[in-house]
């Protein structure tokens, strides 16, 4: 872990988790867990189950009906298929998608949607929150004069820093990031590495990514998932230094296959 952690903190704890859609099983009954404010990358080549595993974390998964799940999924202790409020469960755990997703509103609208949602409605209530997510999310200087306009009308880069704001919007616990920079130029994707790097200080991160040079710059520890199994879960100094355990593992961050 980044820093002088003392105890790390289980903030994610998954059993034997397993995940068919439509009885075919693609994630095999895998276990891990993730601390408080570390940055997690999840690396693996297409299909490797990354993002249904992400979407087991919120149940969001049950939004595909074929989908069933088995195992244990706990968040801050807490069994998330007993949770009695499956809302307070996905604000815990914000999600920013590959592509940026706005939504047809202006800029302040966007990142105020979910507080309202959550019962927030009074200017002065919800001013603070967009402008503490807009700033999380290294967009706040580039909008504040704007912030009446059109979130469609940003660029590729903002619109994916206004996705971010938004999922900040909930004030989450755990971030989990989809492959966000796979729509953004390089200057924009370490400006939002270093907007990472800040929040780790407040949140937890699982970073999903398909760059492995990304993966080594930001997380302090690596999972690679491979076809539905944890092949690799180590610090991620391990990972990149070519020691890491499993032959398949290095294999892939040296490129030679996925
Ligand atoms: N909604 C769905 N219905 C049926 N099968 C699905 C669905 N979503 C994913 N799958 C299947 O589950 C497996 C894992 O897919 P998933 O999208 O989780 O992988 P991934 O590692 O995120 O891949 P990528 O790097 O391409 O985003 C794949 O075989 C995929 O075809
Ligand atoms: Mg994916």
């Amino acid at each position: 872990m980044t820093g002088a952690s003392a105890v790390a903190v289980k903030e994610i704890e998954v059993r034997d988790l397993r995940l068919a859609y439509g009885g075919k099983e693609v994630i095999h009954g895998i276990s891990f867990e993730v601390y408080r404010n570390e940055i997690l990358a999840v690396i693996g080549p297409a299909q490797s189950g990354k993002t249904s595993m992400l979407r087991c974390l919120n149940r969001t998964i049950e939004f595909t009906s074929s989908a069933s799940v088995t195992g244990t999924v706990r968040v801050g202790g807490e069994d998330v298929r007993k949770t009695g409020d499956i809302f307070a469960l996905r604000r815990k755990i914000g999600m920013v998608a590959p592509l940026p997703v706005g939504l047809p509103l202006t800029i302040y609208d966007n990142v105020a949607f979910a507080p309202r949602c959550s019962g927030l409605q009074r200017k002065a209530d919800l001013d603070p929150i967009v402008e503490k997510s807009l700033r999380q999310a290294a967009l706040w200087d580039e909008v504040k004069d704007r912030l009446g306009s059109l979130g469609t009308a940003l660029s590729g880069g903002q619109q994916q820093r206004l996705t971010i704001a938004r999922a900040l919007s909930h004030q989450p616990e755990i971030l989990c990031l989809d492959e966000f920079s796979i729509a953004i130029d390089p200057v924009t994707t370490m400006r939002i590495e270093d907007v990472l790097k800040e929040l780790q200080e407040e949140i937890t991160i699982i970073l999903v990514t398909n760059l492995t040079q990304q993966a080594r710059r930001l997380s302090d520890r690596t999972m690679f998932l491979l076809e539905g199994e944890i092949v690799e879960l180590d610090s991620s100094e391990v990972v990149f230094s070519g020691d890491a355990r499993s032959e398949k593992t290095r294999d892939y961050v040296r490129g030679v296959f996925g």
